[in-house]
């Protein structure tokens, strides 16, 4: 089934910033879309996201020239192209944009054009997406990272730690990870509103707080586990987000809400204690992405006993990767779509993960859109982990009641592994506890 046109317009993301969608239509008239999320606390080693800049349009933020990019030298090249040669047409447009980081074309414009040849391949079979990016090998119903409080980047530095949140390492179905998210997210806005510590609701749905330091989140994280009526540690555990890249003047780490200052191994120091203290099951980016040192030392501590995610440090760069696997810098890898700007280069970020014993977790970014694809991507490649915001919103709302359908259209193939995924690469503490 050939490619027959291919057409791009601007929408908006859930920040309401400029975006664009990609609409693939095939001979037969079947058409396929693909929406384009954005990111606020990128990483340096992302694929290039195309804006205009022009401060008089859009505040610079319109994407218009990624957009002509689609719709002249990507449809030019792709049109009569069978749509199911979504490996060849990815890496058609690769070698067209002709740079590392597809800053030619704009990674945003490959990649809507990749997620729409997708969406129109499982359209014209008549198959679910996850069905089609899987080859029918998906049925892992993935465990949810949902976010409880937002801050950093997302919520105007209201803490230094951009992401606070849960995981039901307890729950037997995918439906209880929803209710014990949801109790505990409710609970958690109660209990911060009662102490006015709430300002509202930051990027990703997650509560804004409003804190003097950075640790007495924990407080609250665990009050709202015991209103809810769970155990922290056996029932949930935290996962952090530390976005440490974010915090990191190339020679110290910063807090601005405590005024403190770490020396990368005080910083070390401070992240191996915390989760001595706090039942934290899984960090991300606890270090800057450059500073492999500290991301080794950790490991050393703390690797069979917390699921340590590289986000800004892997960028879902399959180099990368290779490069974190082969000096121990992790044990999982964040999976963002347009961090690489791929549907097949994110497939294969995925494998070589699952490859070398580690595990991805699927993610949204904080600009997102109404769209489910990760829920889909997550359950073909059986990933184990998707990680979409908090429970809030309909852009990530969306990604979790996607997963619903999911199970239901998987039926009695559909699995669900839960917290006893971290068998794989944990085996001390928390993973005993379970
Ligand atoms: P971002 O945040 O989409 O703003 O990069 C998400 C994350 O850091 O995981
Ligand atoms: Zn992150």
């Amino acid at each position: 089934m050939k490619i027959q046109d291919i057409d791009a317009y601007q929408i908006y993301d859930s920040r309401g910033f400029p975006t664009l969608e990609v609409e693939v239509t095939l001979e037969n008239g079947v058409k396929g879309y693909g929406l384009v999320p954005s990111g606020a606390s990128t990483g340096q080693f992302e694929a290039l996201e195309l804006r205009d800049g022009d401060k008089e349009v859009f505040r610079g933020k319109s994407v218009f020239k990624a957009i002509d990019n689609v719709k002249t030298k990507i449809a030019n090249t792709l049109k009569g192209v069978s749509v199911f040669e979504q490996e060849k047409i990815d890496s058609t447009m690769i070698a067209l944009d002709g740079t590392k980081n597809k800053s030619n074309l704009g990674a945003n414009a490959v990649l809507g054009v990749s997620m729409a040849v997708a969406n129109a391949a499982a359209n014209a079979m008549g198959i679910p997406l996850y069905e089609y990016l899987g080859k029918g090998e998906g049925h892992v119903i993935p465990l949810n990272e949902i976010q409880i409080l937002g801050g950093g980047a997302h919520a105007a530095w209201a803490t230094d730690i951009q992401d606070y949140l849960v995981i039901a390492i307890g729950a037997k179905t995918y439906e209880e990870t929803l209710e014990m998210t949801h109790n505990i997210y409710h609970a958690a806005g109660e209990v911060m509103k009662a102490r006015g510590k709430c300002v509202g609701i930051a990027d990703e749905g997650g509560w804004w707080p409003d804190y003097e330091t950075n640790e007495e989140p924990f407080d609250v994280f665990l009050e709202a586990v015991e209103k809810a009526g769970y155990e922290a540690g056996k029932d949930v555990a935290i996962s952090l987000d530390i976005a440490a890249s974010d915090l990191f003047d190339g020679e110290k780490y910063k807090f601005r809400l405590d005024n403190k200052e770490f020396t990368p191994e005080e910083f070390c120091d401070l992240m191996i204690a915390w989760c001595e203290k706090y039942p934290i099951i899984s960090i991300e980016d606890p270090f800057a992405d450059t500073d492999f040192d500290s991301w080794k030392r950790f490991m050393d501590v703390c690797g069979d006993k917390v699921q340590v995610i590289g986000d800004d440090l892997f960028t879902t760069n399959i180099e990368r990767i290779k490069e974190g696997i082969a000096n121990n810098l992790a044990n999982s890898v964040l999976i963002k779509l347009n961090q690489i700007g791929s549907v097949t280069e994110t497939i294969q970020a995925i494998k070589l993960t699952q490859s070398a014993g580690w595990l991805p977790v699927v993610s949204a970014r904080s600009g997102e859109t109404e769209d489910a694809f990760i829920s889909h991507l997550a359950v073909a490649t059986n990933a184990g982990q998707l990680k979409v915001g908090s429970f809030a919103r309909s852009e990530r709302m969306v990604k979790w009641n996607e997963n619903i359908r999911i199970q239901r259209s998987l039926g009695e193939k559909a699995t669900f592994i839960g917290g006893k995924i971290y068998d794989q690469i944990l085996t001390k503490e928390l993973a005993e506890a379970k």
